[in-house]
């Protein structure tokens, strides 16, 4: 080049970025925007969000709309949450030939129209399209053009009919979301030509058939998501050939067969769950070798857990509870797990002292109804980290060991139906953060410690059933967060002090040896559900005040040496007066026979009530757990799920609702059901859960939680 070819070169370079620079939007891209302008504003009205910019402006400065930095074109569209419900802007969206990225979702867009399909499938460099979370129903179109499509998401709609070929032109799809829809027919296979597929999420739909082995064509799998669905068959072998595959959720379906141990042979697996399914024979060994998170729970799974299942070198959460394992839990435990679930099994064998001294990271260890024997290692004390301990339902033997007062973050103490002697260790008084106590059901001695009142957070204390005896502490009514106070079929005595005022489950005093009036204090409970004070030597008449506990709906005095009349109760309430032999009925209006009936009949319908919720909610409802209101327990469900380690942590008060439970705190299921059935009880909304409002018919407020299962 000649030196004035070079300085024209220059002068022509230093023209073409003066010509940039004062570039603008071309005018048909203008004008195309300014009818969009109008027909969001058309179909938005009061919610329109281009409200404080006029129709003459730049789009480039509108909100959701990017282009390029020189503003010679646009690129992106972003609007989710525009309120857009007609769906005639999309043809003409699609005559911005230079748009790379379009995004609907949060919106309420019913249909595609067919001009969409045409003119986007035109636009060379469209790589994204979000439509999550709209109103689409009937069937997907077919998909023309769209060779440059890498980002495909669908979720969240109301989207029927089968898949078949509508992705097959799509050369280039990299992330493919259908979840939450209504597909059914079998998991598709056509999913574009170049096997780049790298994210294949369908969960929650309607698929049915096997997992198609075809799959393994596409290579590049990095996720596979096929929970919630109707899929039945075995786990192909040849998925131990995905060799990118880091997470596999195949949970809540009705897949059957083993685990396959080709799975082992994925060096990139991080996350496998497939857990409430009808997986069957015996776990191979190695598949957590290079696993961080690992679920099977809720199967047919047999056998004893493989000596090296616990101890790969990632493994930071496993859950194999509800199977039907057997044997001794594996010594060999990974030093970095936080979470470790095998309740519901048939496993026996002592618990591993010496591997738990090493535990420093375990969070959540439930191991709760198997067949455990022996008594807690004191090297439990070295799981420092432990926010939840349930041994409970097992046949664990020996006192408590001291060394449970060095679990500072425990929260969650659930020791009932064991064997468990010796007294209360008073250490465990130092655990400031207890929420929950339940030791019930065990051969305790001694009597309740007077320091109890430093658990400031206790919300639930469950004692009963055991040899407890002296009084109760004074200090107990210090307890303010106390709502649930259980401490029946104990031997204990003396004087009744006055009870936490924020009682609300319950008071149960059941079956001990208390003696003389009914305590006055008890008229400052005002929001309890439940007082039982059967099965001991009250005396006196019972006293009026009782009847103006507004939210009581259970009040148990039978067998005691109750005297005079019985006052008027309202309806709501069953009392139970029983064996009282010096007390009149006169005065009492027998409760209707209807009532009665009733009672019982409401314990089948809760049984129904939940049968029908499994249907309905096409299996997200399985698991529920109550929480009670007053106190709101926040939930970090995220970690739970995820499996990762975090500090900080709140416990989940996890608990499979049965018949029973719900009988025992007098929650009313139907009434929770409801609850969960309107969206408007929605009280909050996490990735994995939502929080519904149920107003109970005693005027109780609960919170249900609804896990959204994967
Ligand atoms: C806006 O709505 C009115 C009345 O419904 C209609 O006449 C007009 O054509 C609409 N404008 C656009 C741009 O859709
Ligand atoms: C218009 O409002 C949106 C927020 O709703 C804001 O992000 C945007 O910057 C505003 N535009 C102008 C030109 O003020
Ligand atoms: C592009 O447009 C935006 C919004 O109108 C403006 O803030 C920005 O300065 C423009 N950039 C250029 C390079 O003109
Ligand atoms: C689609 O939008 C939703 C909600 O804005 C977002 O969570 C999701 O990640 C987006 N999908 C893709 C593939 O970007
Ligand atoms: C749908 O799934 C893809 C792939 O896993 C993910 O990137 C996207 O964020 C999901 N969309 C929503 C709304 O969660
Ligand atoms: C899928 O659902 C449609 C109705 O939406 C029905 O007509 C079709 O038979 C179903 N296909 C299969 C395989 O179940
Ligand atoms: C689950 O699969 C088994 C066969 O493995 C079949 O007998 C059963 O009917 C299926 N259950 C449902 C609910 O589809
Ligand atoms: C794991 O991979 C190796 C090498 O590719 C292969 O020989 C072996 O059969 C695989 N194991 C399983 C269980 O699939
Ligand atoms: C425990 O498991 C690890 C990893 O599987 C292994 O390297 C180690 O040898 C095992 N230790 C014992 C004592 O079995
Ligand atoms: C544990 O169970 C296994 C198999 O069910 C049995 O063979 C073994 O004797 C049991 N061990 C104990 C200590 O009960
Ligand atoms: C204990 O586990 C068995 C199955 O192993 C189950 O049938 C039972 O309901 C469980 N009990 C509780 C209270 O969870
Ligand atoms: C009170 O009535 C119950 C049945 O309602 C009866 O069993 C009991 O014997 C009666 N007691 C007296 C003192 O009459």
């Amino acid at each position: 080049m000649s030196r004035y070819g070079k300085i024209a070169f220059t002068v022509l370079i230093f023209l073409i970025c003066l010509q940039l620079g004062f570039s603008q939007l071309p005018s048909d891209q203008i004008s195309t925007m300014s009818r969009v302008y109008e027909m969001i504003k058309n179909d938005t009205g009061t919610l329109f969000v281009w409200n404080n910019v006029t129709k003459d402006s730049s789009p480039c400065s509108w909100k959701g709309v990017f282009c390029t930095p020189d503003n010679s074109s646009i690129i992106k569209l972003s609007f989710p949450l525009f309120s857009i419900s007609g769906s005639e802007f999309l043809p003409v969206i699609c005559q911005i030939g230079t748009l790379e990225s379009l995004d609907l979702s949060d919106n309420s867009l019913s249909s595609i129209p067919a001009g969409f399909i045409t003119n986007c499938g035109e636009i060379s460099g469209l790589k994204l399209l979000n439509f999550s979370s709209n109103k689409l129903v009937g069937s997907l179109p077919e998909f023309n053009g769209f060779g440059m499509l890498e980002h495909l998401d669908f979720s969240q709609n109301s989207l029927t009919g089968e898949i078949n070929s509508q992705f097959i032109g799509l050369d280039s799809l990299k992330i493919l979301n259908l979840s939450k829809n209504n597909f059914n027919g079998s998991v598709p296979t056509n999913l574009g030509k170049l096997s780049l597929l790298e994210e294949l999420q369908l969960s929650s739909n309607k698929f049915t058939g096997g997992i198609p082995s075809q799959i393994i064509k596409y290579g590049n799998l990095g996720l596979i998501d096929l929970s919630v669905n109707k899929l039945s068959g075995m786990i192909p072998d040849e998925f131990g050939g995905l060799s990118k595959l880091k997470i596999l959720i195949l949970s809540l379906n009705n897949l059957s067969g083993g685990i396959p141990k080709s799975l082992s042979n994925i060096t990139t697996l991080l996350r496998f769950a497939a857990n409430q399914n009808n997986f069957r024979e015996t776990i191979p060994a190695g598949i957590t070798s290079y696993l961080r998170s690992l679920d099977l729970s809720y199967n047919k799974l047999s056998g004893t857990i493989p000596s090296d299942l616990l101890a790969g070198t990632n493994l930071q959460s496993i859950d194999l509870s509800y199977n039907k394992l057997e044997g001794s839990i594996p010594a060999n435990i990974s030093t970095r797990l936080f979470r470790l679930r095998l309740g519901g099994n048939s496993l026996n064998g002592t618990l591993p002292g010496e591997s738990m001294g090493s535990l420093t990271k375990l969070t959540y260890l439930e191991l709760d109804n198997n067949s455990l024997i022996g008594s807690i290692p004191p090297e439990i004390g070295m799981c420092t980290n432990l926010a939840l301990l349930n041994l409970a339902q097992n046949r664990l033997t020996g006192p408590l060991p001291p060394s449970l007062g060095k679990l500072i973050n425990l929260q969650v103490l659930n020791l009932q139906s064991n064997n468990f002697v010796g007294e209360i260790p008073i250490q465990i008084t130092m655990l400031h953060g207890l929420q929950r106590i339940k030791i019930s059901w065990n051969s305790l001695n001694g009597s309740i410690p007077d320091l109890i009142s430093n658990l400031q957070n206790l919300a639930n204390l469950d004692l009963q059933g055991n040899g407890l005896r002296g009084s109760i502490p004074n200090s107990i009514g210090t307890l303010d967060n106390l709502l649930e106070l259980q401490l029946g079929k104990n031997q204990l005595s003396g004087h009744i002090p006055a009870m936490p005022q924020n009682l609300q489950i319950a008071l149960n005093l059941s079956n001990n040896l208390f003696e003389g009036y009914i305590p006055g204090t008890l008229s400052r409970l005002t929001s309890l559900e439940v007082l039982d004070l059967s099965n001991n030597r009250f005396s006196g008449k019972i006293p009026e005040f009782l009847t103006k506990m507004t939210t009581l709906t259970q009040l148990d005095l039978a067998n005691n040496q109750l005297s005079g009349a019985v006052p008027q109760f309202g309806n709501f309430v069953h009392v139970d007066t029983d064996g009282n032999n010096d007390l009149m009925n006169t005065t009492r209006n027998p409760p209707p026979a209807s009532q009665r009936k009733r009672k019982s009949v409401a314990s089948d319908a809760v049984v129904a009530a939940a049968a029908a919720a499994a249907v309905i909610a096409a299996g997200l409802l399985t698991m529920i757990s109550l929480l009670i209101s007053r106190r709101y327990y926040r939930i970090n469900d995220e970690h739970l799920n995820s499996g990762e380690e975090t500090s900080q942590l709140q416990v989940v008060q996890e608990k499979l609702l049965t018949a029973n439970s719900i009988h025992r705190s007098t929650i009313d299921f139907s009434k929770a059901m409801e609850a969960v059935a309107n969206p408007s009880n929605i009280f909050l909304k996490s990735r994995f859960s939502t929080y519904y409002k149920a107003v109970m018919p005693s005027g109780a407020s609960y919170f249900v939680k609804k896990l959204n299962l994967e």
